[in-house]
């Protein structure tokens, strides 16, 4: 495999291309909007200048890395020499339906895709293609060129060649990939989301104050971070909408958001994005 493309060049997309070119592949970047691929190789330049200062990597390594990346507005030229496409796009599953079926009419027949959904249905998107056999995901975590996992979703047409050919990959990035079989949030966020939705409900019945619950997690159970700091940081957007498809994807009230989340979002305290969550940034 020599060729990657990714779609999608926001907090995630970047952070993929930049790992998959450090690793010596030639990068794709495709996203519509020019100025989120500006700010995504200004981001990997300076996420590669950091890991340079730490001695993590050379001044080889830097320049060959932003080489290795192009970056495209249109799918139909970003994909047409790749052998892998990862989609990075915003979480809604309309848009990643049209971005499958897309991909799927441009790439070469052998080409892989895969998804870094949160929690939309990897089989799902497999059916906006003709290659279902060649759909599987990989949910990388965020900041990606740090986080260790990436957790792999079979989906229920994938092949065993796919999975063995991604498993590998993962390896070969110096990930540790962890495989689970397509299900609502995965294992990542059917654990982590009802987790943080507890945490604000205790919030919103003032059992305690936002420091103090997440002091808690961090001293009593070794969290590095507390779940409202960390919801703060993957975005209070984010975490409704990936409960909103628990609740719906399991038919269960359990997973229903917290009024209190629901609130913020409607002020506009999306968490570290927008300045204030559960905390002021
Ligand atoms: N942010 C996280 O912590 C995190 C962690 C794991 C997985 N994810 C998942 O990764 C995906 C991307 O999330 P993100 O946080 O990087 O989002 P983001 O909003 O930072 O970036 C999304 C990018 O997609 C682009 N885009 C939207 N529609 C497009 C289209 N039709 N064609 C081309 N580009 C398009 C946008 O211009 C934007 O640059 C989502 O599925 C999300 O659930 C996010």
């Amino acid at each position: 495999m020599k060729n990657i493309s990714i779609i999608g060049g926001g907090t995630m997309g970047n952070g993929i291309a930049h790992v998959m070119a450090l690793h010596g592949f030639h990068v794709q970047l495709i996203d519509k909007n020019d100025a989120a691929l500006q700010k995504a190789m200004q981001t990997i330049e300076k996420n590669l200048e950091r890991q340079l200062q730490k001695n993590h990597i050379n001044v080889d390594q830097k320049e060959m890395t932003l080489a290795n990346i192009q970056c495209f507005n249109e799918i139909s030229t970003g994909v047409a020499s790749s052998e892998l496409i990862i989609e990075a796009v915003t979480e809604i599953e309309s848009t990643k339906m049209e971005i499958f079926r897309l991909a799927d009419l441009h790439a070469s027949p052998n080409c892989i895709l895969a998804s870094n959904t949160s929690s939309i249905s990897i089989s799902k998107l497999a059916e906006a293609t003709k290659r279902p056999e060649k759909v599987i995901g990989m949910h990388f975590m965020n900041p990606v060129p740090v986080m260790k996992l990436v957790e792999i979703i079979e989906g229920k047409h994938g092949s065993k060649e796919t999975l063995e050919t991604i498993v590998k990959l993962t390896q070969t990035i110096g990930k540790t990939p962890c495989v689970v079989k397509d299900a609502p949030g995965f294992i990542s966020n059917r654990l982590l989301m009802p987790m943080i939705n507890e945490a604000i409900l205790a919030l919103q019945e003032g059992i305690s104050d936002a420091k103090t619950i997440d002091d808690i997690m961090k001293l009593g159970m070794a969290h590095p971070m507390g779940p409202l700091q960390l919801a703060d940081y993957i975005g209070l957007d984010v975490c409704h909408n990936i409960l909103c498809i628990l609740e719906e994807g399991f038919q269960n009230a359990k997973y229903h958001p917290a009024e209190l989340l629901k609130g913020k979002i409607d002020k506009g305290k999306l968490g570290v994005k927008t300045g204030e969550g559960f905390y002021k940034y």
